[in-house]
């Protein structure tokens, strides 16, 4: 039997292989759920051109789920003469895995490759018509992606208490994982859980009333309200008349008494203005804002509504809920404290309950620190112990994910051990002024000088997190976060600038369909294979919501160009060689440039 392919662009081929294939000749979905691809170069200098290969593995007892492999022809575009795939060799390449190469014709890979790069301007990694074939990786297999209705809880500090190193890797995290899965087609809704509610607030309001300065208040907020907690802790510790007014100011506010009201939400308006300065600078935001507070009401309705059909036990002064753990034994939640006020967790319920009610999704995202854990799963188990989701036929422990992170250590600033978040952006932009000026090869000055360095300093402090495993706890180092160095973000923005100037100062007009057979070199088919695997690379991210994925194979990318850039000249040469390297560089930047957006990373275009 003959299998024909007619293959348009490189989405085409996988979607060929994997899919087409087998949906007419064999089971598809078994087999697609089995298989693996990879696209590798073989590089011969004999023969100059370079060969591609797209390998095929699977195991061996699934051949009789596969099509004859061995019987593809294919065509691309309309040239029905040109063949992409000329050759298939079936081999086995262990007892259990069999494996068959596709060697595909060079030339029109590459025209495959960068003709559906320009077409799609470098979103080829996450196009919503390739999206409804993509596969992603599920342990060995291959599935297909659904579009899901996510939530995703992240940063969310607490507005009386810095902004530590915790919520910035929880708004680095949540942030990419929100523009990833939007990009490839979710509907997202963006959370930030301010906290605003809880003991601290007595402190703070209680600290703002006797040493407050309207004045710090408005010039930085956020360091003025963490002095005064600083401070009211100090001081309550040894001066129990201080503990007094800490507590009566807690629960004035409770009682929602108005003076100590009206200067909660001053401080709440003013760390949010201050709050929302570091956003823009990480180019985040955000669908909803929701305040721990909005949830104190329900979460005490909720609570009493249990109280009164007897489902929580008053246990050492509090309202308890008893939850089984893994090993049977009986764990003690508290609810509600013994004056009534209700605490972190009730108000985590109710705000998930009225979240559900509000946006409906598939899945809430949790991207909270490994420390939160037991809490975070709390959640899921106290409303599916009382089946509190009356109106959904889901379990809330399907729905709720914790997208956990490790520890960061070592973050403070060179003034000492505040670890603030506005403080340690602007001493990135600080230190890379002073960088920038001692290398001979920047050209900015002036207020363009620090706009760069507040670009380049932002992506440094973006990539230096999301370039490692989400789950690694990490050691803050000044010296490897600003380095201009290989792997980081200024060394994406570099590469970036350098393509982007490369296009602007050859001399050469950007032809979209130059003599691709011109491009020979290994140094070129690497790069070209490299462009063409940037869904993978995509879909590998978001499935196993790991960054690091991304920004690895953006590092590869800033590689692999700049070998390219070193050996294969554009300016000066001959016009029809330096056209077709032009649209394959053309390529990268455009490649890089949506790479660095998924990462809220604007591209520079000159440094
Ligand atoms: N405000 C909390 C903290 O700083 C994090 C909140 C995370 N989100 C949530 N829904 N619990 O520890």
């Amino acid at each position: 039997m003959k299998i024909s392919l007619q293959i348009t662009d490189i989405h085409a081929l996988r979607k060929a292989v994997i899919y087409e294939i087998t949906k007419n000749f064999c089971q598809a979905e078994k087999f697609a759920h089995l298989c693996s691809f990879q696209l590798s170069a073989k590089h011969s200098r004999k023969t100059e051109n370079g060969k591609v290969c797209l390998r095929l593995t699977y195991p061996r007892h699934a051949k009789g789920l596969c099509p004859p492999l061995e019987n593809i022809s294919s065509t691309h575009g309309s040239q029905a003469t040109s063949s992409f795939i000329h050759k298939v060799v079936a081999s086995q390449s262990s007892r259990n895995r069999a494996v068959t190469d596709f060697y595909l014709n060079a030339n029109t890979f590459k025209s495959c490759v960068l003709n559906t790069i320009v077409s799609r301007q470098g979103a080829h990694g996450v196009d919503s018509d390739i999206h409804s074939w993509s596969l992603e990786e599920k342990g060995n297999g291959i599935v297909k992606r659904q579009i899901s209705n996510i939530a995703v809880d992240y940063s969310s500090p607490n507005i009386a208490k810095p902004f530590h190193a915790g919520h910035l890797r929880s708004t680095l995290i949540g942030h990419f994982l929100s523009t990833l899965y939007s990009a490839l087609g979710d509907k997202v809704t963006r959370i930030n859980y301010l906290g605003d509610w809880g003991t601290q607030f007595g402190l703070i309001t209680s600290g703002y009333r006797m040493f407050g300065d309207s004045n710090l208040l408005r010039e930085n907020a956020v360091q003025h309200l963490y002095d005064l907690y600083v401070r009211m802790n100090r001081l309550k510790e040894t001066d129990p008349s201080i503990a007094l007014e800490v507590e009566r100011a807690g629960s004035d506010l409770n009682e929602g008494k108005e003076d100590v009201y009206k200067l909660w939400k001053t401080i709440r308006k003013a760390s949010i203005e201050s709050n929302s300065k570091i956003y823009q600078r990480l180019g985040v935001w955000f669908d909803a804002h929701e305040w721990e507070s909005d949830h104190h009401i329900t979460a005490k309705k909720l609570c009493d509504q249990l109280l009164s059909d007897g489902k929580l036990e008053y246990i050492d002064g509090a309202y308890c809920i008893l939850l089984e753990d893994k090993r049977g034994k009986l764990q003690k939640v508290v609810l509600l404290k013994g004056n009534g006020s209700t605490l972190y967790i009730s108000r985590d319920v109710a705000a998930f309950l009225s979240r559900y009610k509000k946006y409906k999704f598939d899945k809430m995202l949790y991207v909270v620190d490994n420390g939160q854990h037991s809490h975070i799963s709390n959640i899921s188990r106290i409303v599916d112990h009382h089946s509190l989701m009356t109106d959904s036929g889901s379990s809330a422990s399907s729905l709720i994910q914790h997208v956990k992170f490790g520890r960061v250590s070592g973050m403070s600033t060179r003034k000492g051990t505040s670890v603030l978040l506005a403080d340690i952006l602007e001493e990135a932009k600080q230190r890379m002024i002073e960088k920038m000026c001692s290398t001979n090869t920047t050209q900015a000055t002036g207020e363009e000088l620090g706009r760069i360095a507040e670009s380049l300093s932002s992506s440094a402090v973006i990539v230096s997190d999301l370039r490692l495993s989400r789950l690694k706890d990490y050691s803050f180092d000044w010296e490897k976060v600003l380095s201009l160095g290989a792997d980081s973000g200024p060394f994406l923005q570099i590469t970036h600038s350098r393509l982007s100037s490369l296009e602007k100062n050859c001399g050469v007009e950007l032809n979209l369909s130059p003599s691709l057979e011109l491009l020979v070199e290994a140094e070129a088919i690497r790069l070209i294979i490299h462009l063409a695997k940037y869904d993978e690379a995509v879909m590998k991210s978001a499935t196993q919501q790991e960054a690091c994925v991304l920004v690895r194979y953006l590092f590869d990318l800033c590689h692999l160009s700049n070998s390219a850039f070193k050996k294969l000249t554009v300016k000066g040469g001959r016009q029809d060689v330096a056209e077709a390297r032009l649209l394959m560089f053309h390529c990268a930047r455009l490649t890089l440039s949506h790479g660095l957006s998924l990462l809220s990373i604007p591209p520079l275009s000159s440094i």
